[in-house]
């Protein structure tokens, strides 16, 4: 069975690219097979994966449109295990095109249905929106990931993301549970990292998982997107690659292996 998790956030930069980028590469490295799909038509998950985000064929703008198959649109990195199916800016065309089509949540998930390419996980890294593009990665997912910056307005929009996926499982599909919640660009030395965590618990009240893994903010992990590479390649070593590592284990270890 393939696992298949939306990487959720509509705030940008809380860290979603690089989680999706990471947490991929993590656990492509414990030997599973991992498809990371960039649904931002900013292409940045496809940059840090290595590819020339302009120059590509194939995309997922190319693959929701029907203009080519799922197999033409999937390649491999650079990194064992790991695939991507890129994007680049062709696909912010691509809300008005579907939004014209009947059924347009379910377009992604149909071009999955049937797909003889077998992944353990798919990572979908989603838009800083909650238009189209995100309801067609929640329909395809079975849950999803909400990484949450350690700041002061990191709660804010949260109610607006619960709405976003209340109205998926109410009038799309049965469910798409959060997976957990991710605090992200955390500093432990601070009382306001310390505090939002706080605020964050208080918030979901218990209802919703916290992972107990936390990502650092830390330099490496910012600097690999522009090797090309996952930082779980580039800087193995370092507390940012250590902690996706960590966070891939605890992942592996709540779908119960
Ligand atoms: N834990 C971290 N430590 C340091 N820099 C980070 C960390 N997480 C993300 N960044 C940097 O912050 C910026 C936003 O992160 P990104 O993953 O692109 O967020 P999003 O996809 O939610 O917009 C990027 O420049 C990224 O390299
Ligand atoms: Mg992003």
């Amino acid at each position: 069975m393939t696992e298949k998790i939306t990487i959720l956030n509509q705030k940008g930069g809380c860290g979603k690219t690089t989680t999706a980028v990471n947490l991929a590469a993590a656990l492509a490295k414990l030997g599973k097979t991992v498809l990371v799909i960039d649904m931002d038509p900013q292409g940045n998950a496809t940059t840090s994966l290595g590819f020339e985000k302009n120059e590509l064929e194939n995309t997922i703008y190319d693959l929701l449109t029907g203009k080519c198959s799922l197999i033409d649109s999937v390649r491999e990195t650079s990194t064992p295990n790991l695939y991507a199916l890129p994007s680049n800016i062709s696909l912010s065309g691509a809300e008005i095109e579907l939004s014209k089509e009947i059924g347009y949540p379910y377009i992604l998930n149909e071009k999955f249905e049937d797909s003889e390419i077998l992944f353990d996980y798919i990572l979908i890294d989603a838009p800083p929106s909650l238009g189209i593009l995100t309801l067609n990665a929640l329909v395809l997912s079975d849950s999803v990931i909400i990484p949450i910056q350690s700041e002061y307005y990191a709660l804010e929009g949260m109610l607006d993301l619960l709405q976003t996926i209340n109205l998926v499982e109410s009038r799309l599909k049965s469910s798409c549970p959060i997976k957990g919640i991710l605090l992200t660009l955390y500093d432990a030395r601070t009382r306001l990292a310390k505090e939002v965590s706080f605020s964050i618990k208080d918030f979901f009240k218990d209802e919703e998982y916290i992972f107990k893994t936390k990502i650092p903010r830390n330099v490496k992990l910012a600097e690999a997107p522009s090797h090309g590479q996952p930082c779980i390649t580039y800087a193995p070593d370092c507390p940012g690659s250590k902690a996706y590592m960590d966070l891939a284990k605890e992942l592996i270890k709540l779908d119960g292996e």
